[in-house]
């Protein structure tokens, strides 16, 4: 596994940064395999860089490029919460990409029928035979000042899920269901990138990337034959003691 942990200056570069690694690794599997598949990250800190892709990236061969996600509140997709109503309004509506590449998570419906529905788009996507993991080209990740990602929470039951794909798991602090992929997926990812910004998570990060301490879901984000890249902002990083690259 390869680990790279890249400080830029501010938020607007990491937006860059990151949309530049979509758009190379988008080329790249294409030219590959004539496909590239992605899964998206919720929250607030990708909205800046999905709209640099709608911005400076429409080149891309949108129609090669598949859209997943890595997870989904249980929502309607016109929900204010809705991860997929964020990345539609920031560049899935302002990209020339087939609606038959965005693969959401029919979070409208009741979790498990959600659950089984996403996987099912999985299993048919990557033609997966029984309980094969789907290898993405690249998986965008965040963190929570709680150390979750995606929607695996400290303490929830996904948190040991490692036969499912999907799970719908119960967040007991939002007394609400989310819809997420399961770490194993995750793991299996060609890269997973983590986007992190802003001084409100320099602590969890220190810890997070702190070697010793094995107690927050983001470090289980281990991806075996894959590379990891945390992406971060120099405030969000202004904990972390990285030693000194060789010979600096
Ligand atoms: C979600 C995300 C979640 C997010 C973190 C960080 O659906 O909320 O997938 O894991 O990445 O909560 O969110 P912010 O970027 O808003 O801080």
């Amino acid at each position: 596994m390869g680990l790279e942990i890249k400080i830029v200056p501010d938020a607007v570069t990491l937006a860059r940064e990151a949309a530049q690694e979509f758009h190379r690794l988008a080329e790249a599997a294409v030219q590959a395999r004539g496909r590239f598949a992605v899964a998206l990250s919720g929250g607030n800190t990708p909205r800046s860089v999905y709209s640099l892709l709608a911005s400076e990236h429409k080149q891309l061969p949108w129609d090669r490029i598949h859209v997943f996600f890595g997870d989904e509140r249980h929502v309607p997709p016109d929900h204010p919460d809705s991860n997929f109503r964020m990345a539609n309004e920031s560049f899935l509506s302002k990209v020339p990409i087939p609606e038959k590449n965005i693969h959401r998570i029919r979070a409208e419906l009741d979790v498990e029928t959600a659950v089984t529905e996403y996987d099912q788009q999985l299993h048919d996507f990557f033609r997966l035979v029984d309980h094969d993991w789907p290898r993405f080209d690249l998986i965008f990740l965040g963190i929570g000042e709680d150390g979750h990602t995606a929607s695996l929470f400290p303490g929830s039951k996904a948190l040991a899920e490692a036969s499912r794909r999907v799970a719908a798991n119960w967040v007991e602090k939002f007394k609400t269901f989310r819809i997420t992929l399961t770490f194993p997926v995750l793991n299996d990812a060609s890269e997973v990138v983590f986007l992190v910004s802003g001084g409100s998570k320099a602590r969890i990060l220190s810890e997070i990337l702190n070697p010793g301490a094995q107690k927050y879901p983001a470090q289980s984000v281990q991806p075996e034959n894959g590379k990891l890249l945390w992406l971060v902002d120099e405030d969000a990083g202004s904990l972390l003691r990285l030693a000194a690259p060789p010979g600096s």
